[in-house]
């Protein structure tokens, strides 16, 4: 059986990812699902579950090292093994720099965290055990990671930094047998427009009436 740990698995591609991989191994997959909204993670599980996968459910924080310390320990606790990590957890962000205040400026480090830190915490925390199964890394960056556009300094940056980051990981790791992948998605319909900062730093929400679906969830 395969240990799989997805990160941002509580919504959006993490979600859908976890779904099809149980749709697909069924009992031959097993499933740590990280994310902070544990009650969503729950109900992704189950799905999951329903495909006669196994599930573990792990609140997790990525933008802070002990949860992602956390997170692979629970996952050898329950399994004893990783045969993959996926660093999906990721935020968006939305804003010219120039409407940046300086007393808002502190998002750009937070977004960096969440969407570089968090990968590099997960992945430093699971690299022994991926070793050892001769497993497999997989980034979740962006086109964002290959072109810098206007209004996304702050999210082009994260990404940018996870391109660079995992492809000198990929040459390092080459002898060991982990691989590394990083997906570059271009647009995927999920929240995540909506969850990013705008100038501010908090929540960009629905931008026009017609998407006013946006905040259900
Ligand atoms: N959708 C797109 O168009 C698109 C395009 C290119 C790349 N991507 C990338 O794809 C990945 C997934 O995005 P998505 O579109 O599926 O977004 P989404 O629907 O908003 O889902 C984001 C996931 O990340 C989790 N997350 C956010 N902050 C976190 C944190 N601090 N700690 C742990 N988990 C956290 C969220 O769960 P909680 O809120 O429960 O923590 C959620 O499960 C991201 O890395 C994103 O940058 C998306």
């Amino acid at each position: 059986m395969k240990i799989i740990v997805i990160t941002g698995a509580s919504d959006g591609i993490g979600a859908e990812m976890a779904r099809q991989l149980a749709q697909t191994h069924r009992a031959g997959v097993a499933l740590v699902l990280a994310a902070r909204n544990e009650a969503q993670l729950t109900q992704v599980a189950a799905q999951c579950a329903a495909h006669g996968a196994q599930t573990l459910v792990v609140k997790t924080d990525v933008s802070v090292e002990s949860e992602c310390r956390q997170l692979v320990a629970a996952t050898l606790a329950r399994f004893d093994r990783i045969d993959a990590l996926i660093n999906n957890a990721g935020m968006s962000a939305q804003a010219l720099f120039e409407d940046v205040k300086a007393e808002d400026l502190a998002w750009y480090e937070q977004l960096m965290r969440i969407n570089l830190w968090g990968s590099v915490w997960c992945t430093h925390a699971a690299l022994p055990y991926l070793k050892q199964s001769r497993g497999s890394i997989v980034a979740v960056s962006s086109l964002a990671g290959l072109i810098g556009v206007p209004g996304r300094t702050a999210y082009s940056a994260t990404k940018f930094a996870m391109t660079g980051f995992f492809e000198a990981l990929r040459a390092e790791l080459k002898a060991t047998g982990v691989s590394v992948t990083t997906a570059y998605p271009g647009v995927v319909a999920t929240q995540i427009r909506y969850r990013g900062f705008n100038a501010a730093g908090v929540a960009a929400g629905c931008q026009r009436p017609e998407r006013r679906r946006c905040h259900e969830r």
